[in-house]
């Protein structure tokens, strides 16, 4: 088996291949880490054929919907899961043929109705069913400890204790663990009666994970996250640095239009000099009268950066090839002591 583990912060992700065909399945990608993935199976000569979700993740963005896009591959669940993209749902004990290999999925609910654990040769991907030296846990949609309890002792933990697991979450740098060192060692194995598990869980006062509506929004809606969405625009600009752009305001220069896309008052409390005064939400209703010459240069700019990268690649998109987003914003420009005008429009 060709084997990559790859952490986001205490994602895991896996990247498995089968040694003979070379075909290839992602586990638990996540969307900052596309390229890395794609790079990785380059290196190691493998042919990604699926992409799987272990369960509906509320604390991460999944990279399945973008990567099946991109690699015309399909997104991989279990059966219960509520996200409309599934192309292939697996049942409980049915399986994938990887090349010569096998993947066996095993339904493991309790951390979500949907969480399944991937058993391929000597290990198992355990999603957020068993972590090491934990669980996944109960109190998010869908979760259930007594469901959990369930497929923990009555299942997973009734599979050869040798197998090595590997798990969807480690904060502490762990790479993985066996069933065995699990059952011996697991404090939250230590309950094998079902209402003292749940009880257990029930009182474990986790606070909610940042971003979980986002999170939900964009796993089962397939929708972009923020960042994605900031990400694709600032992919798709030219930027200019706070630097240049002082540059080209000491030298009053005319072929440059400085658009400051925030909103009135920020912008009457202190601008670039020259700069010009279009909100980004009036931007596409009001560009005919205010920036009538398409083949103008335009630098927006904004308070921090990311709002401005936003228009420029709308400005873009409408036809305004010379848009150009500045490297940073106002807070930047202020904090840097370059020159300021405040008042109302030129
Ligand atoms: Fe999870």
């Amino acid at each position: 088996m060709i084997f990559e583990q790859i952490a986001t912060g205490g994602c895991q992700s896996y990247l498995i291949g089968c040694g003979d065909t070379h075909a290839a399945a992602l586990i638990d990608p996540e969307i900052s880490q596309l390229d890395q993935y794609l790079a990785l199976a380059a290196r190691d000569g493998l042919h990604i054929r699926y992409l799987i979700d272990t369960h509906t993740h509320a604390d991460h963005f999944s990279g399945t919907h973008a990567l099946a896009k991109k690699l015309q591959v399909p997104v991989v669940m279990q059966r219960n899961s509520p996200t409309p993209f599934v192309d292939l749902r697996l049942g409980d004990g049915e399986m994938l043929m990887l090349g010569r290999m096998r993947i066996e999925a095993l339904h493991t609910p309790g951390h979500t109705r949907d969480s399944m654990c991937l058993r391929v040769e000597d290990r198992v991907f355990t999603g957020d069913t068993l972590l090491i030296g934990g669980t996944g846990r109960t109190d998010l949609p869908s979760g259930d400890p007594f469901a959990l309890h369930d497929s923990l002792f009555n299942h997973l933990l009734k599979l050869d204790p040798a197998l090595r697991i590997f798990p969807a979450h480690d904060y502490k740098g762990r790479k993985s663990s066996t069933i065995a060192d699990e059952l011996s060692s697991n404090p939250r194995l230590q309950h094998a009666d079902p209402s003292a598990f749940a009880e257990l869980m029930n009182t474990l006062n986790l606070s909610m994970p940042t971003h979980i509506t986002e999170a939900l929004r964009v796993n089962m809606g397939g929708g972009k996250s923020v960042a994605q969405m900031l990400d694709e625009a600032a992919a798709s600009v030219p930027f200019m640095s706070l630097e240049t752009l002082r540059a080209r305001v000491e030298q009053d220069d005319p072929g440059l239009i400085v658009l400051d896309v925030r909103e009135r008052d920020a912008y009457e409390a202190g601008h670039i000099p020259g700069a010009r005064l279009l909100p980004r939400g009036q931007l596409e209703l009001r560009v005919n009268q205010e920036l009538p010459d398409p083949t103008r240069r335009i630098l927006a700019c904004c308070e921090i950066g990311k709002v401005s990268t936003l228009a420029t690649a709308t400005l873009r998109e409408m036809g305004f090839a010379g848009a150009v987003a500045l490297d940073g914003g106002m807070k930047a420009w202020r904090e840097a002591g370059y020159p300021l005008k405040t008042g109302s429009e030129p």
